[in-house]
């Protein structure tokens, strides 16, 4: 038998735990190429609040009464594969349950367990790691004492970010919601320098009064205000990419200042980008990273809840800015 967290209803405004329910129903049927995975850890993202919810978006919304679509680690037990074999450690779209039957197109990767701790595979060495590097290194492409900023600095994409630019010897300014991420980011993550935003009045002139010659990379996982702000602040020449909305409603789309002259006046360029279209590089990019966590260049913290029923709770933490770390269920 199979215990999975299925999604019962579509969201309305916020995101709540009753939208989900853990039923136990029987494995599904292992074809021929397919393989039967016990999961170990299931991620929980901010992205889950797009994929529940039938606003357009980048991919299909999941369907009521289906699993939960998530990120896993595990261990395959059964194989009908060829090229995946029983006792093999993979990453991929294993979803919100203990046992998920999957083919090699819902695999990103197979993994040595003894590189580095499992769960490290689904946040610093996985989707938020290479998300990290893609925005960082292959768009806003950093020079040497470049002024980074990074938002959502605490975070599991943010921290990753912002250790990832002092790597590339830039100076590094996060923004957060509580000292206690203050605190971490500094200790931790090595920023230069942090700024809780909820503390401030005018996170403008704060950012003007420490990067008085402007932001080079600007790394956005929120929009909204703390976006405007940053705005404020950019350097000639500066690259802006947009990572994340999680401060943002969906829907409607809220207003706000036009940018079109501070990108003129400021010669800067901006872009979005989806960690979907760099799992072509996924092996080369987890490469690099995983050299950097071996040399202790590059660390993590993690949230995890312990048991699948969890996972609902722990999407809500997130999207209150409560988690501390990538956050994980282990199952
Ligand atoms: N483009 C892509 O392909 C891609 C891939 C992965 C992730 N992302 C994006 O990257 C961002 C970070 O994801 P993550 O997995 O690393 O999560 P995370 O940063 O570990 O956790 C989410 C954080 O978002 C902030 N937050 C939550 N609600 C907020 C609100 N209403 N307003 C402002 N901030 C809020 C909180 O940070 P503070 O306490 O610091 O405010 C919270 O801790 C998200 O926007 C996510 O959608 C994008």
């Amino acid at each position: 038998m199979n215990t999975k967290i299925i999604l019962k209803k579509r969201p309305s405004e916020t995101i709540t735990e009753d939208l989900f329910q853990n039923i136990n129903d029987e494995i599904d049927e292992i074809r021929d190429n397919h393989f039967l995975v016990e999961v170990e850890y299931v991620s929980v993202d901010p992205a889950m609040r797009g994929w529940i919810s039938d606003v357009g978006n980048y991919s299909e919304p999941v369907n009521i009464n289906s699993t939960m679509r998530s990120f896993g680690v595990g261990k395959i037990i059964f194989s009908k594969s060829k090229n995946f074999k029983v006792n093999e450690y993979v990453v991929g779209w294993l979803g919100w349950q203990k046992f998920s039957v999957v083919d090699e197109n819902k695999i990103q990767l197979k993994i040595d367990p003894k590189s580095a701790p499992l769960s490290k595979n689904l946040g610093i060495l996985g989707l938020n790691g290479i998300t990290a590097y893609a925005g960082l290194i292959d768009i806003c492409k950093p020079k040497k004492n470049d002024v980074v900023l990074v938002t959502t600095a605490a975070g599991s994409v943010g921290s990753a970010v912002g250790q990832l630019a002092k790597i590339y010897g830039c100076r590094t300014i996060g923004l957060t919601s509580s000292d206690k991420k203050v605190a971490m980011c500094k200790s931790k993550f090595g920023y230069d320098e942090v700024i809780n935003y909820k503390e401030e009045n005018d996170l403008s002139n704060s950012l003007k009064k420490i990067a008085p010659n402007g932001i080079d990379c600007f790394f956005d996982n929120v929009g909204g205000t703390q976006f405007d702000a940053v705005m404020e602040n950019l350097n000639i020449k500066a690259r802006i990419v947009i990572c994340g909305t999680i401060g943002m409603s969906s829907f409607p789309i809220p207003l706000g200042p036009r940018v079109n002259r501070t990108l003129l006046i400021k010669r800067a360029k901006i872009e979005g980008f989806l960690v979907l279209d760099y799992f072509n590089k996924y092996k080369e990019i987890y490469n690099k990273l995983l050299k950097w966590y071996i040399q202790g260049k590059l660390v993590s913290e993690e949230d995890i809840s312990d048991g699948l029923e969890s996972a609902p709770g722990s999407l809500v933490k997130i999207l209150n800015g409560l988690n501390l770390g990538k956050q994980l269920v282990k199952l």
